[in-house]
């Protein structure tokens, strides 16, 4: 296993969409790993593919720690798909590709997720809450999309000027409590 460097924003690989695994062999099972290994580092509750630079459609997820509830812990899915979406919550999301910024998204309450394991196995998740909308956000992540492009323009253009004054500046901004990042 090998750490990955993670993407972040403004890298326009993070815009690309990942293409369908065709075959689970040796590389996919090897990406698992280090992505599972880079997920647990960071440390975030999920990650896809997308955001270590690999464009097929891959994410790990465990929300475990931060929801007890949420059920078996590592989640390992290849090509996941949302079969079914229920109700709406507001999360505070934040994301392991764009520093330094959290923001309420509203996502579906309960999602049905299928999908293949690294045992070509398919297999169905229902997540809920937490879960739900970590499912929700890598699958974004595998289309090319940010939590980012979910939020008002106004919040987006406030963002990306910070960042480019954080950038002339030569620092990182300061990350305050630590959010739960996805
Ligand atoms: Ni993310």
């Amino acid at each position: 296993m090998a750490l990955r460097p993670i993407l972040t924003y403004p890298d326009s690989v993070l815009k690309q969409r990942a293409a369908a695994v065709s075959c689970i062999g040796a590389d996919v099972v090897r990406l698992i790993d280090d992505m599972t290994e880079t997920m647990y580092a960071a440390p975030g509750v999920g990650l896809a593919a997308t955001q270590v630079g690999v464009g097929q459609r891959v994410v790990v997820l465990d929300v475990h720690d931060e929801d007890e509830s949420a059920g078996k812990r590592l989640l390992k899915l290849i090509n996941p798909e949302i079969v079914e979406r229920e109700g709406t919550i507001v999360w505070e999301e934040g994301c392991l590709s764009v520093p330094d910024l959290t923001a309420p998204v509203t996502r579906a309450r309960r999602v049905l997720v299928r999908a293949w394991t690294p045992e070509e196995r398919e297999i169905e998740v229902e997540g809920e809450e937490l879960l739900a909308v970590a499912l929700q956000h890598e699958i974004d992540h595998l289309d090319g999309k940010l939590f980012l492009d979910r939020l008002s323009r106004l919040k987006r253009d406030l963002y990306r000027a910070r960042q480019r004054k954080l950038g002339r500046q030569g620092r990182k901004g300061t990350g305050g409590t630590r959010p739960v990042l996805i």
